[in-house]
């Protein structure tokens, strides 16, 4: 038997300037939604600060396994998944700092055995501090997703995201608003926060997730409203965003044939050098 491990073909970064946006409902139900295109998925939860996927997908009791010190991935709904949930205690981020965050992060992304896989999404933590920074120079992205709310104060923060990744050459694959369409006394939501941002920083608007009661409910019950209810409006939404992620990212990758995809998350072979090296 062969132990060599295939790579991984493209690193898809969601982010959001703050928390509570939708940001891992988000990375869950485009992963899903890439699996039902019959792509090789992998989902990794590095959000230390408040690791939701376990959660959000039913999966906490679980305790992944390892092996020659890899870790074995847990696989629902034909999607691989590793999260910080499994392994950080509650008071674990408030003792690592800066760049011992970057680098506990980045080891554990490549110390998972994802084998062969067509897509990583990764879940980063919310903000654009320095942690965000680093990680996505230490990661080779194909792209980011960025993820807002349509209200303003989300899409500020938003802004201050897409601008950090612009520093450190990630291409921004898109904006996703999530959370559109709460009513008010006069009628439909006046916010469109998501197209503003993607109009005013000039990237792909990849599409608007409705407000919708069988996402908040599937969430609590860690069954995906891709997988539940795979004809409510939001999921024909992530549908949506979906497809137009994936025009975005053949774009990208033909713009930057020799781009970040040679590193081998598997052997480590081709990794570049962090900023504490
Ligand atoms: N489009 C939506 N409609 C209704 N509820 C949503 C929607 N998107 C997310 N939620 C709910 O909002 C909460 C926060 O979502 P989550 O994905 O955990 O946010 P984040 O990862 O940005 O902190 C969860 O309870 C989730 O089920
Ligand atoms: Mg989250």
């Amino acid at each position: 038997m062969s132990d060599k491990l295939p790579g991984i073909r493209h690193i898809i970064a969601t982010s959001s300037g703050k928390g509570g946006v939708g940001k891992s409902t988000v990375s869950i139900n485009v992963a899903l939604g890439l699996v039902q295109k019959g792509f090789k998925v992998g989902l990794a939860d590095v959000d230390i600060y408040g690791p939701s996927i376990p959660t959000l997908l039913g999966i906490e009791d679980e305790h992944p396994q390892v092996l020659d010190q890899i870790l074995l991935p847990i696989q629902k709904h034909d999607l691989k998944i590793m999260s910080m949930g499994f392994l950080v205690g509650a008071d674990t981020p408030a003792i690592l700092r800066g760049p011992m965050i970057t680098k506990f992060i980045q080891q554990f992304v490549t110390g998972v055995k994802w084998g062969e896989l067509d897509y990583l999404i990764l879940d980063l933590p919310p903000g654009t501090g320095d942690a965000q920074l680093s990680l996505s120079q230490s990661i080779p992205l194909t792209g980011a997703l960025v993820v807002t709310t349509p209200h303003a104060i989300s899409v500020k923060v938003a802004m201050r995201g897409l601008r950090m990744f612009e520093k450190v050459n990630v291409p921004i694959l898109g904006v996703v608003e999530n959370m559109q369409g709460w009513a008010t006394p006069e009628g439909p939501s006046p916010f469109h926060g998501g197209h503003k941002l993607s109009e005013t920083a000039g990237v792909p608007f990849l599409g608007s997730i409705p407000m919708d009661q069988t996402v908040a409910i599937s969430g609590d019950e860690g069954e995906p409203v891709m997988i539940k209810y795979p004809d409510a409006p939001s999921a024909q939404a992530f549908r949506g965003v979906v497809s137009n992620l994936l025009d975005q990212v053949n774009h990208t990758a033909s713009a930057n044939p020799l781009g970040s995809f040679k590193w081998n998350l598997n052997t480590g072979e081709g990794a570049p050098r962090t900023r504490e090296d």
